[in-house]
């Protein structure tokens, strides 16, 4: 069988290598004559693998010694609620602020205005967010409780190149889709969230790295299981959790460690990036959709000068082995998607792809 290069967006593929071990470790895990997800998650065996991801995540993204990992159920959209019911309360104006940079950044900001007094502190929809926007922490009122960005724009292809600098104000990011593919540095976040299915496992549960004074101040309506603390406190095993993603991730936290780790990674992602990038910039016939400076190197996002060949290209991509190729609808054209298990080939064989259909089209 060959795997194809898969670009989706979400969920994503993971290394071939972690989804070899998995197969083999299915049906009986251990020698233990059961799969993992047969067996309790309070067993020693699952105890060893939640204890495993944790002390990865921390090696790998180096995270400080007053930080809590929870695993959180309903995937990241799910923390758009939880954020604000766990953090808008901690002063008594009920103020957060969020960066529009993105489809995902406006859900967000639609979810905590439920909860307190919300407002927009930047935004690039004007331009159908091809850039951040410019933001000046200054603005800020200084009883606000949090700002909430999101890193990497997984529809648009824009990420933060720099991190804005919000001092006392807890800086909230959502890193769905990034997380783990660069360097940076946690201590300027108060919580960091993202969804698995892209860079760590599959979907459907949250990683959430929370600065440990955060936690506490929860809107007492808070459901327990969103509230961060009950997670904090009974290491994210209040209920049963989903035991199958937490040992997926652990699985492919290994894999980028055996890989060279987050520096690695980065140097990697930022050499695949730019096979498509150059392609797109040596070309009137591709057309990228997003400002120079603001590009992500996890979602690569570009148009075809005439549109009347999407179709094409996505049909002749799709007999070459290259998947999911559409672009998400608000842009339209060609997403590719190139998350750390994107091996560099598979940008190769793209870019090469890219070419070709450009001097057979041109
Ligand atoms: C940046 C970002 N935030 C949030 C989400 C939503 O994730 P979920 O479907 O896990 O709720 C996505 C999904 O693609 C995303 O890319």
């Amino acid at each position: 069988m060959t795997r194809v290069f898969n670009f989706g967006a979400g969920p994503a593929m993971l290394p071939t290598a972690v989804m070899e071990i998995a197969q083999q470790e299915f049906l009986n895990y251990r020698n233990m004559g059961a799969g993992l997800i047969e067996i309790s998650h309070r067993s020693k065996e699952f105890d060893e693998v939640i204890d495993a991801a944790d002390s990865l995540l921390i090696e790998l993204a180096n995270i400080p010694d007053n930080y809590k990992i929870l695993y959180v159920h309903g995937g990241a959209q799910m923390q758009f609620s939880a954020v604000p019911m766990n953090l808008i309360n901690r002063l008594p104006a009920k103020k957060a602020a969020y960066i529009e940079s993105g489809n995902f950044a406006s859900l967000a900001r639609k979810e905590a205005s439920r909860y307190g007094n919300v407002t927009v502190a930047a935004s690039s929809e004007a331009t159908n967010f091809d850039q951040i926007p410019e933001f000046d922490p200054a603005s800020l009122d200084d009883d606000t409780s949090y700002v909430h960005i999101t890193s990497n724009n997984t529809i648009y292809g824009t990420r933060w190149q720099q991190f804005p600098e919000t001092g006392d104000i807890p800086l909230v990011a959502d890193m769905t889709s990034e997380l783990l593919s660069r360097r940076i540095d946690i201590s300027k976040f108060g919580i960091i969230f993202a969804g698995l299915q892209k860079n760590l496992g599959p979907a459907g549960l949250a990683c959430v790295i929370i600065r440990e004074d955060l936690l506490g101040h929860a809107i007492p309506e808070t459901p327990s299981l969103l509230n961060y603390r009950t997670y904090a406190d009974k290491h994210s095993l209040a209920n049963t959790n989903n035991t199958f993603a937490i040992y997926m991730m652990k699985l492919v936290l290994e894999w980028l460690k055996g890989e060279g780790g987050v520096d690695a990674i980065e140097v990697r992602n930022n050499e695949k990036s730019a096979l498509l990038y150059d392609v797109i910039d040596n070309s009137d016939f591709y057309l990228a959709t997003v400002q120079k400076e603001h590009r992500s190197t996890m979602n690569v996002t570009f148009n075809l000068a005439d549109n009347d060949l999407l179709d094409a290209f996505l049909q002749q991509a799709l007999a070459k082995g290259l998947y999911a190729l559409k672009g998400h609808r608000n842009v339209g054209g060609i997403r590719a998607s190139i998350y750390n298990a994107m091996p560099r080939e598979g940008c190769q064989a793209l870019a090469t792809f890219m070419q070709d259909f450009e001097k057979n089209n041109a």
